[in-house]
C-alpha cells in the first residue's frame, strides 16, 4: 500500500500567533484519518509549530533548505539546522521557488543529495507551465524535471523521496487540473519511474496533486488511482477547508 498523504504548504503566510492558532484549530478538528498530515510553516515559526504539533498526528516540515552544510550563505538555512529542531522533512522544487528565486534542476539535484545525506525526506515539486501544456509539451518537461533532479539517485533513496506534481497553471489560480488530466500525468510519472528504477520502485512512490485543490474537488482528484494525496497551498490555510479535504482522502 502507497502512504496517502495530505501537505498543507502555508508558503509566506501567517505570522507566530496565526501559525500556533492554526495548528491549535487543526489538531481540534483533525479527523480520523489514514493518510499522513503534513504541514509546511514559514522557517521563524517551524520550531513553535514543531512544538505545537508534537502531541499530535501532524507533521511539520520545511518550505525549503540550502544544499550547503554551512557557511557564508546569508539568509539561508541547511538541512543540520532543521533536523536540530526537530524537522524531518523539506519541501524542494516548488514552482515559486523554481520562477522567483532561481532554482533550477541541477541546483535541485544538489538540494534533494543534502537533504538524502541527512536523511530527511523529500516532497519534490514539478510541473509544466502553461506555454507547455499548449504547446503538448508538458510531458517532455515533467520528464526532464523528474531525470535531471531525480535520476541520479541510488534505488534506495526513493524510499524518502515523495513527488508533488503541481502544474503551475493551476496553483494559486482557482484553475485545477481535471481529475482525468492528472490521473494521465500521474501515470506518466509512474512509468518514467518504473523504466529506470522497475515498477516495485515505481508502485510505492506516493505521488501528489498541487493547484487549487479544495474542498469541492478534493475528493475526485485523490479518487484517482494513481493520486496518491495532495499538496494544497491556499485551501490549508482556513482549518474547515484543510480538514475537509483530508477526510476526502
Ligand atoms: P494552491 O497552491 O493550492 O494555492 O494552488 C498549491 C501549492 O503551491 O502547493
Amino acid at each position: 500500500m502507497r502512504r496517502k498523504i495530505v501537505a498543507g504548504n502555508w508558503k509566506m503566510n501567517n505570522d507566530l500567533s496565526a501559525t500556533q492558532a492554526l495548528l491549535t484549530e487543526l489538531k481540534k478538528q483533525l479527523p480520523d484519518t489514514q493518510a499522513e498530515v503534513m504541514v509546511a510553516p514559514t522557517f521563524v515559526n517551524l520550531f513553535p509549530a514543531f512544538e505545537a504539533a508534537r502531541t499530535s498526528k501532524i507533521q511539520v516540515v520545511a518550505q525549503n533548505m540550502h544544499f550547503a552544510e554551512s557557511g557564508a550563505y546569508t539568509g539561508e538555512v541547511s538541512a543540520e539546522m532543521l533536523g536540530s529542531i526537530g524537522i524531518e522533512a523539506v519541501i524542494l522544487g516548488h514552482s515559486e521557488r523554481r520562477a522567483y528565486f532561481g532554482e533550477d534542476d541541477a541546483l535541485l539535484a544538489k538540494k534533494v543529495d543534502t537533504a538524502l545525506s541527512h536523511e530527511m525526506e523529500i516532497i519534490f515539486c514539478f510541473g509544466e507551465e502553461l506555454d507547455d501544456r499548449k504547446s503538448g509539451n508538458h510531458f517532455n518537461i515533467v520528464e526532464s524535471q523528474l531525470k535531471n533532479a531525480l535520476f541520479h539517485l541510488a534505488p534506495d533513496a526513493w524510499d524518502f523521496i515523495v513527488l508533488a506534481y503541481e502544474p503551475v497553471w493551476a496553483i494559486g489560480t482557482g484553475e485545477t487540473a481535471s481529475p482525468e488530466q492528472a490521473q494521465e500525468m500521474h501515470e506518466f510519472i509512474r512509468k518514467t519511474i518504473a523504466s529506470k528504477y522497475g515498477q516495485e520502485i515505481a508502485d510505492r512512490v506516493s505521488i501528489l496533486y498541487g493547484g487549487s485543490v479544495k474542498p469541492n474537488n478534493a475528493q475526485e482528484i485523490f479518487s484517482k488511482p494513481d493520486v496518491d494525496g495532495g499538496l494544497i497551498g491556499g485551501a490549508s490555510l482556513k482549518a474547515e477547508d484543510f480538514t475537509a479535504i483530508i477526510k476526502s482522502i
